[in-house]
């Protein structure tokens, strides 16, 4: 994988080359026509370029399939989350608990009915995998596969890794379930082996933590490290007292979170705080967290000194999702359904891997999409990196239209672009931003979204989708962030160091709010379009090009670069009501 901008490549030959995102299977392209009344999936153009064919896959083989259940009330959900997170709303912060959340995507009974006659009828045993059953997981042979869903599942060597998975390039869903099933995973989604390499770690010198707290020390230019952080966005460093309150990272690829690197990075970067302060840990998918020093990952390394660097004393989960949901896709949904299942899910979530929006069918976003939107009316906040292309997602090649990128652009998650600069702050030129084919324009960034396309003119007019969702929403700083990894210094980039940045201000205030006897934050872009919208840095400077354009501008008010802008901890601790 090439990432867009050849600064934040380093030579393959450099053993501490990192991702911020996950590039998961080039473009895919589900179509779905009808066949003998049956909803057929196929792929139009055969397997991803990176897979060949190798031969059919064993018949005896049991693969493991998750189905989604068309779900009852999705427009339902997505009322009841406004309720809750819109500061007008007579229901704000007023949560739902688990089984009110899942009571609207649970099937309808006659789903329920048709798809349990015929796993009956075809005497297959289903387990559920989410609190409101809209996932059913089955195990069945090769063989039982291709017949069930009229398949053909083969083997496809990646030729990059040498690493062989099980897919199909159509599949079929039984005329008895259509509208009931919208989707078989895995099938035509092919998993993600690449380890994506859009973010550099190069060698750096360790500088020591200056002590000013209201001055940006001039060395912020050349280097981040959590002080520059807590003077430019004023982040306090005064410890979080509540244990309730908690904040989850999620890790995929096997990247591992290395608690040594950690504490040599509390050590040199907060001397104010204990440095054997650490994370919990939690599996998802038999993900595991080694400690060997050669085992750490520089994404999970960068993910957890920044969360627990800057959360002073925020207790802080660090969820491994392993690789036997085959790709980050599938990792995305056992992670989320993992914390649907949970009574009391961490209260802010943050996730530096992503991917593009057209490598999915638009079903499986729309699920992720939609949990994503069940933990927010629980009153979670989602977190996910805009990416590092700038307008051309994580496109390799070329490209002849702008990339979104997915779960940025699920309108129920806050997307988090990057800054580079700090006199002036400016948007970084990596920082991936637009508009979703997927979704439309949700309201509480209707009037933000007009004012800049008005600006914009004709400009890449048929280049982005103008009555698409808009992404970023907010930004932090994301050039030059040092970190420890195998316990030497490294300089890190991405929108993987603006996230669990802003993800910490939040933990932050959620933790003062929990103190006040306050609700968190939950879902969070209702009230950052409105109460809070005056409580950002506006960045007004710097463009993000791609697909052979200068890309957008950042301009005053929100932009598809930084969106509102970046964090000023008084003025969201205002706006909270602190
Ligand atoms: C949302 O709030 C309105 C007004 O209070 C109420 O009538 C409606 O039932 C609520 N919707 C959901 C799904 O909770
Ligand atoms: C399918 O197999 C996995 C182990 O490979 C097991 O954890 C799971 O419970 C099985 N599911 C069903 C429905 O039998
Ligand atoms: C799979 O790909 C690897 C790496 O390109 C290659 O070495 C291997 O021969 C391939 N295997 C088959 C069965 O084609
Ligand atoms: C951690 O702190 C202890 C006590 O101050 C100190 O002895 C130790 O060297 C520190 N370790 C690291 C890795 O900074
Ligand atoms: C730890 O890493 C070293 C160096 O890569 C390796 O030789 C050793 O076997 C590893 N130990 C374990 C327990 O994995
Ligand atoms: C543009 O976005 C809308 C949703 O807002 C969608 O319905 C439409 O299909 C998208 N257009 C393209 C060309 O993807
Ligand atoms: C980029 O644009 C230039 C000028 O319009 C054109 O010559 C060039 O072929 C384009 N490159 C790609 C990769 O599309
Ligand atoms: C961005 O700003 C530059 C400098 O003002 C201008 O030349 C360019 O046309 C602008 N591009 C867009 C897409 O607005």
């Amino acid at each position: 994988m090439v990432a867009y901008n050849s600064i934040l490549l380093i030579s393959q030959m450099t053993p501490s080359v990192f991702t911020a995102l996950a590039l998961l299977a080039p473009l895919l392209t589900s179509g779905s026509t009808v066949r003998s009344a049956a909803h057929v999936h196929r792929r139009a153009n055969g397997p991803p370029a990176d897979f060949t064919l190798v031969g059919v896959a064993p018949t005896n083989t049991v693969l493991s399939f998750r189905l989604a259940l068309t779900q009852s009330n999705p427009a339902g959900l997505e009322e009841a989350l406004y309720n809750v997170s819109m500061p007008s709303s007579l229901a704000y912060k007023k949560y739902l608990d688990k089984a009110e959340a899942a009571r609207f995507v649970s099937p309808s009974a006659d789903t329920l009915s048709a798809v349990n006659s015929w796993l009956q009828a075809q005497n297959i045993h289903a387990a559920t995998l989410t609190p409101a059953g809209d996932w059913l997981g089955i195990n069945v042979s090769v063989s039982r596969a291709n017949d069930l869903f009229d398949a053909e599942f083969g083997v496809y060597n990646h030729t990059r890794t040498g690493l062989q998975t099980i897919r199909t390039l159509s599949y079929t869903i039984p005329e008895e379930l259509v509208g009931h099933m919208t989707l078989v995973y895995p099938t035509t989604t092919f998993p993600e082996f690449n380890s994506m390499i859009s973010l550099s770690l190069r060698p750096a010198i360790p500088r020591r933590a200056e002590a000013s707290k209201t001055l940006v020390a001039a060395s912020c230019a050349e280097a981040i490290i959590p002080s520059c952080l807590q003077s430019l966005y004023s982040i306090p460093t005064t410890p979080a007292t509540q244990s309730s309150n908690q904040f989850g990272v999620t890790g995929f690829f096997d990247e591992y979170a290395n608690q040594a690197d950690l504490q040599t990075f509390l050590g040199t970067y907060r001397p104010d705080m204990s440095n054997s302060t650490t994370f919990s840990f939690e599996s998802v998918d038999g993900g595991i967290n080694p400690q060997n020093a050669s085992d750490a990952g520089g994404e999970a390394n960068i993910d957890t000194q920044y969360t627990v660097g800057l959360a002073t004393d925020v207790p802080t989960i660090f969820i491994s999702v392993g690789q036997s949901s085959g790709g980050a896709w599938g990792g995305f949904l056992d992670v989320i359904n993992y914390l649907l299942s949970q009574d009391s899910p961490p209260q802010v979530l943050t996730t530096s891997y992503a991917g593009n929006e057209d490598e999915l069918p638009f079903s499986f976003a729309d699920n992720l999409c939609n949990a994503y939107a069940q933990l927010g009316a629980r009153g979670v906040s989602i977190l996910f990196a805009s990416g590092d292309g700038g307008v051309s997602g994580w496109q390799a090649g070329t490209c002849d239209t702008f990339v979104p990128v997915f779960p940025a652009t699920c309108p129920f998650v806050t997307a988090v672009g990057a800054t580079e600069g700090i006199n002036p702050e400016t948007g970084g030129y990596f920082s991936s931003g637009g508009f979703s084919n997927f979704w439309a324009t949700p309201s509480y960034q209707k009037s933000a979204v007009s004012t800049y396309l008005s600006h914009l003119g004709d400009t890449y007019s048929g280049l982005y989708n103008a009555s698409g969702r808009g992404f970023p929403d907010v930004s932090a700083q994301g050039l030059n962030f040092e970190i420890v990894y195998e316990q030497d210094f490294y300089s890190a980039a991405g929108t993987s160091c603006s996230t669990p940045t802003f993800a910490s201000v939040i933990a932050l205030l959620n933790d003062e709010l929990v103190a006040a006897g306050e609700p968190s934050l939950g879902f969070l872009n209702p009230w950052l379009y409105s109460s809070a919208a005056s409580a950002f840095n506006d960045i007004t400077t710097g463009s993000n090009p791609g697909c052979n354009t200068t890309g957008f501008n950042a301009t005053a008010g929100w932009d598809p670069i930084t969106g509102l802008g970046t964090p000023d901890y008084i003025k969201l601790r205002a706006a909270a009501g602190l």
